[in-house]
């Protein structure tokens, strides 16, 4: 098959990863008969440098043409700075919004050889930690108005609105309970309906999607508990939906408790098998260009893209049983390390997986 690759090497440490990633796609294509072709993008810190802006159209445009985009991650310190519309960050929310790319989906799953790794005690992570954070992407008060205005009293007041309506709800919901359908059949909404019309508004949309799917086991919590709950029972959730800044917060501890955010990564999915694939973590400005910034989330995007995307599940087990090859031998980079255990750069790490393909 022929697929054509938007690629967003992103800032700071990020294109040592990307460049792992595309060894690892390379070598699929060799083994598979695939040909990929690339298209650089800019966005983030790299179009601020470039264009003045975090996402001009025509780099957008490249995204909207392509059969999918891979990426790393963007920002950092260099661009901190810059008012709101110009922050590389808002470059990201703009290519989520123009692709239509409105569920987002977070895995947080325990590699047995990682459990060292886990903050938490072998008596809750022995209980095994398998869920998928279903999150909302392109909703709420990531998109709702952001205003700061001055009072008569002189004093700076600052507004952000979390506007929900109920399609925006409905379609991310449905996504949610079929995700739940594909696995436990567990459903949990999370939220904080007893403070906000959002997310009551949230309860009553999938009060009328329970009826369509009854065989899933559906459950609500607030999400000051589901914090909790993630740290102390993370073996109780399947599948969790979730508004768009809970999810943020909420995925972020889910993968601090699996042993590393250098592990997990995510798709983001509209209408259209055109997605979005990118680790969770941060471009890591502090050790940028030090060759140590563990790439294993970003292949693992990739094998979701050749999964979700480009329907190939053999050639993205292929990729996912490699990484589980590698970390049996041992082999770890520094934000995975543990006792015992080889530590190796970002380049050794791309250089074992691709020896196990
Ligand atoms: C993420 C990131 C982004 C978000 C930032 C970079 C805007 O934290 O993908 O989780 O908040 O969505
Ligand atoms: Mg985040």
């Amino acid at each position: 098959m022929k697929k054509n690759i938007a690629l967003i090497k992103g800032d700071c440490s990020s294109p040592e990863i990307v460049a792992q990633a595309v060894r690892v796609l390379d070598k699929i294509a060799e083994k598979y008969g695939h040909e990929f072709i690339y298209t650089d993008v800019d966005m983030g810190g790299a179009a601020i440098d470039k264009y003045g802006d975090p996402l001009p159209q025509h780099e957008l445009d490249k995204c909207l043409a392509s059969d999918s985009v891979l990426m790393g991650s963007i920002g950092g310190p260099k661009w901190e700075g810059l008012p709101g519309p110009q922050r590389a960050e808002k470059g990201l929310l703009r290519l989520r919004a123009g692709m239509g790319l409105y569920s987002n989906n977070r895995p947080a799953k325990i590699w047995p050889q990682l459990s060292a790794a886990s903050p938490l005690k072998d008596s809750i992570v022995n209980k095994g930690i398998d869920f998928i954070i279903v999150r909302e992407l392109i909703g709420g008060v990531y998109f709702g108005d952001h205003k700061t205005v001055t009072l008569d009293s002189g004093e700076k007041q600052a507004i952000d609105s979390m506007p929900y309506s109920e399609h925006e709800i409905e379609r991310i919901g449905r996504v949610a309970f079929d995700t739940a359908m594909k696995r436990n059949k567990k459903l949990c909404c999370v939220d904080k309906a007893n403070v906000l019309d959002t997310s009551r508004l949230w309860r009553e949309v999938m009060h009328r999607l329970c009826e369509e799917y009854p065989e899933v086991e559906y459950s609500e919590m607030f999400v000051d508990n589901c914090a909790m709950q993630i740290c102390k029972n993370p073996s109780q959730f399947d599948v969790i939906v979730t508004e768009n800044m809970f999810g943020d917060i909420l995925s972020d501890e889910a993968s601090e408790i699996t042993g590393s955010i250098g592990m997990i990564p995510s798709s983001s999915l509209g209408d259209t098998t055109c997605g979005l694939y990118e680790p969770i973590h941060g471009s890591a400005p502090d050790i940028m260009g030090q060759d140590k910034i563990n790439p294993i989330a970003t292949i693992l995007a990739a094998a979701m893209m050749l999964r979700f995307s480009f329907d190939m599940p053999a050639e993205a087990d292929d990729i996912e049983n490699a990484v589980s090859a590698v970390l049996d031998k041992g082999l770890r980079t520094a934000d995975i390390m543990s006792e015992g255990c080889t530590l190796v750069g970002c380049i050794a790490m791309g250089d074992a997986i691709l020896a196990e393909l």
